[in-house]
């Protein structure tokens, strides 16, 4: 049998009051919809669709570049008409694969967990239809599940909106998370039953479940419980919420598979984070996107880590900023250093304070360690970068390469003008200004030559 997945990620999401699609509402610094898609992902391998139509472009474009997630399946749905809706302009793509048995599941769900889907698809078993449940003090505007009251048996789900309590009897707080299981050759000819007859004038996916049994089929509803995990997020505030336990969840999975995490409740850390077990790092903190942190690094306070490799040994100082570098194992960064996009520090190089590094390269032992930038720069192995170094990269049209060989030894407060080359073992003298290639071995010297006069007027009168 082979299941498939579809994501309902077409709606607005009117009460987030952002111009930002709702798919793309972040927690954690990734999208609902890659949550969502991150925990089906496991259960359902490539076979996993979303329905997209609010900002769609916007969607697709976020996820292009998705290093998880940029083969998910778009599927569109040009005119919101309800989440039924979205279920027929998706089917005719997700049978064309052959798949037996769908599941739908809200793009809304963000904390859906891989092991609660495992679970919901066991305890439907081989039921023509199942969907999920959770209990609440008060239904709020959620789906209410309605059940027999004899056999208990699931009958239907009534929108908030639609509820008569004379027709469906007191509600009893059961709602419908908004996940359905549905075998497709069962439940296929149920879909022209849909109408749009109900408050909101849309067609509800959840009107299927009456249709099923009324007409026999075995409708499973799966009770979860209480799980605040499996709340829908309509709204700023239970983005919040949401994104709070989603934090908690996931910091402690890392701390169960023995990670060490100091001030564990001010760390935030993104779902697709690798932090090998025997990492240290410290909160308040974020460690987002796809960083991976490996064995033996330490990363702490206050650093904001995205996209970014540590290996093993490094150790990343408070107050640091990383994105998309990679720190080689053994190196020290920081305090207060900034990595951004194309950092990569080979074994044992060091960046200290007040440095920026971006597009370069420092070789093996290589260090830069107070007040720098080096821009689109190549440094080779064991050279030192004095305090102050700054590589000249940009002439205001272009941007232009610094290479340093190994061995090099950059005086304080120097300028280098890119395009240019230092040699190997080259010297440059403190305060050059440095705009032609010195060769291997070199002492290059760009500066005024000091000049020591007698004070004109010297009437120092202390
Ligand atoms: C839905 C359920 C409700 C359930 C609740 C759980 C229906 C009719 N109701 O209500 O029973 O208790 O979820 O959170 O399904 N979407 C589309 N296309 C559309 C409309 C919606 O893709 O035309 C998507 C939305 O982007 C969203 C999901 O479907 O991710 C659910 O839609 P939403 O409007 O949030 O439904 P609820 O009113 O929350
Ligand atoms: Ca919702």
């Amino acid at each position: 049998m082979k299941d498939a997945a579809l994501i309902l990620a077409a709606g607005k999401g009117t009460r987030m009051q952002s111009d930002t699609p709702k798919a793309l509402q972040t927690l954690l610094g990734e999208p609902m919809l890659a949550h969502v898609a991150g925990a089906l992902r496991p259960v359902f391998g490539e076979n996993l669709w979303a329905v997209i139509g609010h900002g769609a472009d916007e969607v697709e474009a976020a996820f292009a570049g998705h290093p998880f997630l940029s083969d998910l399946t778009f599927v569109r749905q040009t005119e919101q008409l309800g989440t039924g809706h979205a279920l027929m302009v998706s089917l005719p793509h997700i049978e064309e694969a052959g798949v037996d048995r769908l599941v739908v599941v809200n793009g809304d769900m963000p904390l859906i967990s891989t092991d609660m889907m495992r679970h919901i698809l066991s305890e439907v078993g081989d039921a023509d239809m199942g969907i999920a449940s959770i209990t609440l003090p008060e239904p709020g505007a959620y789906g209410r599940v309605v059940r027999d009251p004899h056999t208990c048996r699931c009958t239907a789900v009534v929108e908030a909106k639609d509820y008569d309590e004379r027709l469906h009897g007191p509600a009893t707080g059961e709602i419908n998370i908004g996940l359905y299981v549905l075998r497709l050759a069962a439940i296929k000819p149920l879909l022209s039953g849909m109408t749009t007859a109900n408050k909101s004038g849309e067609y509800y996916i959840t009107d299927l479940v009456r249709l099923a049994a009324s007409a026999g089929l075995r409708v499973h509803a799966v009770s979860c419980g209480s799980n605040p995990n499996l709340l829908g997020v309509n709204n700023p505030e239970e983005l919040a919420l949401s994104e709070d336990l989603l934090r908690e969840r996931i910091v402690r999975a890392h701390l169960l598979a023995g990670v060490r995490i100091h001030q564990p409740g001010q760390l935030v850390v993104g779902p697709f984070v690798t932090l090998e077990p025997g990492a240290e790092v410290s909160g308040p903190g974020f460690l987002l996107g796809s960083t991976r942190v490996a064995r033996a690094a330490q990363i702490g306070p206050f650093c904001h880590v995205l996209d970014s490799h540590i290996e093993a040994h490094a150790a990343i100082q408070p107050f640091c900023h990383l994105q998309s570098a990679h720190v080689g194992p053994q190196c020290t960064v920081g305090p207060y250093a900034r990595l951004r996009p194309g950092a990569e520090l080979e074994t044992a190089a060091h960046v200290g304070n007040f440095v920026e590094m971006k597009k370069a390269r420092l070789g093996k032992g290589a260090k830069a360690n107070h007040l720098t930038y080096l821009g689109d720069a190549d440094v080779g192995e064991g050279s030192n970068i004095g305090a102050g170094t700054i590589t000249c990269n940009y002439d205001g049209k272009n941007k232009f390469q610094t290479v340093i060989g190994h061995h090099a030894f950059i005086g304080s407060n120097s300028s280098l003008v890119a395009p240019v080359r230092i040699g190997n073992n080259a010297l440059v003298g403190a305060g050059s200004t440095i705009t032609a290639d010195v060769p291997d071995n070199a002492l290059a010297l760009a500066r005024g030559r000091q000049v020591v006069k007698e004070k004109k007027n010297n009437n120092n009168k202390n």
